[in-house]
């Protein structure tokens, strides 16, 4: 497994350079012009609950690797609420929509991404050995250690200026992730024999990973870049 980890961590530094983490990273724009994304990760976000509870978690089983991927879907199972909370501190709740208008959002072009990513990966799941779905996980956890650093950043800025905590983007949820797929140790991970077989699949499986996660980071980096250029239209 230990070449996969390596493997992940290349990916994942590539992945820190999607045109999404450095809009994340752009000083001239505000924390809230920078989470302007965030409506438009909604439908992946709240459907990660059931990824972890009815995909990923198997139950019952004696398999050491499910029961390590079970462990880790009670922690991050019941995040997604503060994804709500969030939501609602971010102003999104303020907007009078009709309750028909949301769901054709949710239903758009603009969010096919971010809809299709659960059902992709409970695909890359369902036909992986159980080692391999820890890599699947590590690689997951890894694209979320990306975003949620520096979506912390932002959080701890709006905090400071307006007095109001974000729990979900915040150093809350941050610090409730190991960013790994068990209990913050590497090492246990990495001392998981996989044969040349399973470990070229869990490599396959993890590129597809990354690859799923850039084409979602890609869409919520185009749905924010609209937001802006329509506030700016207004303004103008
Ligand atoms: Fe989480
Ligand atoms: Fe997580």
């Amino acid at each position: 497994m230990k070449t996969v980890l390596q493997h992940i961590l290349r990916r994942k530094r590539d992945f820190a350079r999607r045109p999404l983490f450095e809009y994340l990273r752009d000083q001239r724009l505000s924390p809230q012009d920078r989470l302007a994304f965030y409506p438009c990760m909604a439908p992946f976000i709240l459907s990660f609950g059931d990824l972890n509870r009815y995909v990923l978690r198997v139950e019952p089983t004696d398999d050491p690797h499910l029961l390590m991927i079970n462990q880790h879907t009670y922690e991050d199972d019941h995040h997604w609420p503060w994804y709500l909370e969030d939501f609602a501190k971010l102003g999104h709740d303020a907007a009078a929509v009709p309750p028909g208008e949301t769901l054709r959002f949710l239903w758009s072009d603009a969010t096919v991404h971010s809809r299709l990513l659960s059902t992709r990966l409970a695909h890359l799941v369902w036909s992986a050995a159980p080692s391999v779905r820890l890599a699947i996980v590590e690689a997951i956890e890894e694209t979320g250690n990306v975003l949620f650093s520096l979506t912390s950043k932002l959080a701890e800025t709006i905090q400071q200026e307006t007095g109001v905590e974000l729990r979900y983007c915040g150093e809350f949820h941050f610090e409730r992730e190991s960013g790994h797929a068990m209990n913050n140790d590497h090492a246990e991970l990495a001392a998981i024999a996989l044969d040349p077989a399973l470990r070229d699949d869990a490599i396959a499986r993890v590129d597809q990973v990354f690859v799923l996660f850039s084409d979602w980071t890609d869409e919520l980096h185009r749905y924010a870049m609209d937001r802006l250029a329509e506030r700016w239209a207004q303004a103008s």
